[in-house]
């Protein structure tokens, strides 16, 4: 079969970095092959959330630009990520006869088609929402056909009733116009908006840790996105309203120096596990003039970081408890997103969790893998690897008139026109 190219571009609006990519999409291997990024500092963003239009409109035309110069080419719509705790989630379940009797209310059992699923997610849909929201994904957990449980794809099964399981998420409308609006001004329109945390589990796990259970938690600077499954299906997905910029600040703060020096300090010396650090070693801050440097003991670092890193770690422990399974069931833990790196990370998670954990860097793509080959882009490059199953769902959906994800995709255009 012949490789189908086609250009898809993301935009991940980050606390402290705003990442563009635009791909080619080998379709036979479903993986984007990369063709240009941007990354630029982020201005105007706070908790994941637009607090100054201006500074994140020209925030994402100076990353798009670069992309853009990189790839050689121009690019007029991308998937955007977003995030914030004005995102709620829930789980909930729909329900429809196959086939009616007049009498009975089922009657034959017949295949089940695409329609049928359409329709039975459709109805997850039905659920009171206050005016300002509205629903970002519906995500299928398993399907249920008569009494039969644990079902992934139920085409052409047989049945006289097919229930889903879904989990489902909305987002406020405020907050998105903001952000259309800024997409708006940098002369992008918006293909699809994604989760944050769905875009980095697309970016990071294997599929071994989809099926089997994983926890995944991004940490961002100014937000954590965690996200739990279990047989390839969502069972939860939470924000929390803080980040690794919490650890900077900190430092800065007991060490009274800048904040850009603690940033620094946190990436080359800093540990998040205080029992890992050589309790001899030191590191120096200069001071001006001809004063002798401060020798700061690493192990004194470790003890500043450490109990943030912890109270981060438990918030996020306490979002993936919210899931409907027990964690219990869950054999990994990944930690993705630029907090991920301080050293000592995986060990204090393990502790905190009682799972193993790794740090996971972003997977499956071409393209600059060496650049992009950082735990920051997960959710970027997770966008991409969404992009594609969409695009071909969409193609699926175009098949059978009137898909349910046709229709959040309107949903997205209209808002776009509303603009
Ligand atoms: N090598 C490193 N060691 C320790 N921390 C690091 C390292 N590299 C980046 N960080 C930290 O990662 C954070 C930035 O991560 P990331 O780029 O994932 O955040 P973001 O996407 O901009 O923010 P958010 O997702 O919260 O909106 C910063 O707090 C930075 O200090
Ligand atoms: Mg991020």
């Amino acid at each position: 079969m012949k490789i189908r190219s086609h250009n898809v571009s993301a935009v991940d609006i980050g606390t402290t970095k705003t990442c563009a990519l635009i791909a080619e999409i080998d379709w036979e291997n479903k993986i984007p092959i990369i063709k240009g990024y941007g990354v630029v500092d982020t201005k105007g963003i706070k908790n994941g959330t637009v607090v100054n239009i201006e500074e994140v409109s020209e925030t994402i035309s100076k990353a798009s630009n670069i992309a853009e110069e990189m790839a050689d080419t121009s690019i007029s719509s991308c998937y955007a990520g977003i995030g914030g705790d004005h995102i709620r989630s829930m789980n909930t379940q729909g329900m429809i006869a196959i086939s009616r009797d007049a009498r009975t209310g089922l009657g034959e059992a017949r295949e089940i088609e695409q329609d049928d699923i359409d329709r039975v997610i459709e109805h997850t849909k039905a659920i009171p929402l206050p005016v300002d929201r509205q629903i970002l994904h519906v995500m299928p957990q398993e399907f249920i056909v008569d009494e039969q449980s644990g079902i992934r794809n139920p085409i052409n099964l047989l049945g006289r009733r097919l229930e889903v399981k879904v989990h489902l998420t909305t987002y406020s409308t405020t907050v998105t116009s903001n952000l259309l609006r800024c997409f708006k001004n940098a002369n992008l329109s918006i293909d699809g908006f994604v989760l944050q945390a769905f875009a980095s589990s697309y970016g990071v796990l294997t599929a071994n840790e989809k099926e089997y259970g994983a926890i995944l938690i991004d940490i961002g600077s100014g937000t954590l996105d965690i996200i739990v499954l279990r047989n390839s299906g969502i069972y939860h997905t939470g924000v929390v309203n803080f980040g690794a910029q919490l650890v900077t600040s900190d430092i800065a703060y007991l060490l009274r120096i800048p904040p850009e020096s603690a940033e620094k300090i946190k990436i080359s010396q800093g540990c998040a596990f205080a029992g890992m650090v050589d309790k001899e070693a030191f590191f120096k801050i200069e001071r001006s003039g001809n004063r002798p440097a401060r020798e700061i003991p690493i192990a004194r670092l470790a003890q500043y970081i450490e109990p943030r890193m912890e109270e981060l770690l438990h918030e996020a422990f306490m979002e993936a408890k919210k899931a409907d399974i027990p964690l219990s069931n869950i054999p990994f833990l990944v930690l993705t997103g630029g907090g991920s790196l301080i050293r000592g990370s995986e060990e204090l998670a393990e502790s905190i969790f009682k799972i193993p954990c790794r740090i996971g860097n972003p997977i499956g793509f071409k393209g600059y893998e060496e650049e992009l080959n950082n735990p920051m882009y997960a959710a970027a490059i997770g966008m991409l690897k969404y992009a594609i199953d969409d695009n071909i769902l969409q193609k699926s959906v175009q098949k059978t008139s009137q898909g349910w994800l046709s229709k959040t995709l309107g949903w997205i255009k209209n808002l776009t026109e509303i603009m």
